[in-house]
């Protein structure tokens, strides 16, 4: 059990935004928003050269000193975000923009013939990290716990787990819209959202503690009870504050009386 636990954080973990994408063959490569991205697009530099291009044009090349970028992209703003290793093959994007996502093409030479020994493609995504996930929790008249979970980032994918255990259709209806969930009244425990994306995943807890048993209806009732006590307080309360002030206070006392003669009669 510890292990399985620890395999599955360091899975999470490895997933970090700093891990390198396999570019070396044909590949589809997620970055995050903002974040670096490390594409490694040849495996063995000693020997080979490389250029860079989108579906329309030449980005760079790697030159026996250096890596030389083309005009459109020789410039401050971008050099600034865009780096080639040629050491260890290497893009760096940092930080990546939505503008960088989209399909390039690597083509790899032998260096002393510069004769095209490979090309490959390299599909670059760019996502948005999931954040400030949201839970909202309520008690329906059926007697079900109506869960909603939301956040922000792009493409999000939503999973349950109920004390840490993924929730089963034994406990809940999930053939719904994954992100609403109906949950029998009689579950209790922690309930946990987690929301992934390809770039980062993060989650949120909360604790179902009562049992979810109509608790609409026994709230009207109570409601009810309320106001009819509230309201027999007050008219109790007016109608002894009325004898007091006509035992009490002789100086309204003739304007009382005037009014209350009629009714004195009873
Ligand atoms: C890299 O290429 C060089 C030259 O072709 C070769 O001698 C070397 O063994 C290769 N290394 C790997 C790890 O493939
Ligand atoms: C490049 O081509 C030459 C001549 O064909 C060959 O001897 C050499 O091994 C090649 N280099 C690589 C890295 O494949
Ligand atoms: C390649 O080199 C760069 C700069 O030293 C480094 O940041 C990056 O992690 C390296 N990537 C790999 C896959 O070794
Ligand atoms: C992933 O999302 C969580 C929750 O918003 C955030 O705290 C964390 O910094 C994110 N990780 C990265 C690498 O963006
Ligand atoms: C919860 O209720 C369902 C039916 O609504 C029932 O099948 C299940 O056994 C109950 N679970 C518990 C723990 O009472
Ligand atoms: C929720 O996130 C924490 C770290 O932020 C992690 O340790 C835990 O395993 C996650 N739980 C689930 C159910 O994904």
């Amino acid at each position: 059990m510890q292990a399985v636990l620890l395999l599955l954080l360091l899975a999470g973990a490895s997933k970090g935004l700093d891990s390198t994408c396999d570019a070396t063959q044909d590949a589809a490569c997620y970055g995050a928003l903002g974040g670096p991205v490390y594409l490694q697009l040849m495996r063995n530099t000693s020997g080979h050269t490389l250029s860079f291009h989108n579906e329309r044009k030449a980005i760079f090349t790697l030159r026996p000193s250096k890596t030389v970028f083309y005009k459109d992209y020789n410039t401050p703003s971008f050099l600034q975000r865009w780096q080639f290793v040629p050491d260890n093959g290497t893009l760096i994007i940092n930080p990546a923009e939505r503008k960088d996502a989209g399909t390039y093409r690597v083509r790899i030479f032998n260096k002393s013939t510069g004769k095209s020994v490979g090309e490959h493609t390299v599909q670059l995504i760019i996502e948005a990290p999931v954040s400030d996930v949201d839970l909202s929790i309520s008690c329906s008249a059926n007697e079900e716990w109506r869960v909603r979970c939301s956040s922000n980032g792009d493409s999000p994918q939503y999973s349950w787990y109920l004390d840490g255990r993924p929730l089963s259709e034994a406990d809940a209806d999930l053939s719904a819209d994954i992100q609403t969930l109906l949950l029998n009244g009689n579950v209790t425990g922690e309930l946990t959202c987690s929301v992934s994306n390809h770039v980062n995943s993060t989650n949120t807890s909360v604790l179902l503690l009562d049992v979810c048993s109509g608790i609409s209806s026994v709230f009207i009732s109570v409601w009810l009870a309320e106001i009819i006590i509230l309201t027999s307080l007050l008219v109790g309360g007016y109608y002894i504050y009325i004898r007091n002030k006509r035992t009490h206070t002789p100086d309204e006392r003739k304007d009382q009386e005037v009014e209350l003669t009629p009714t004195s009669s009873y």
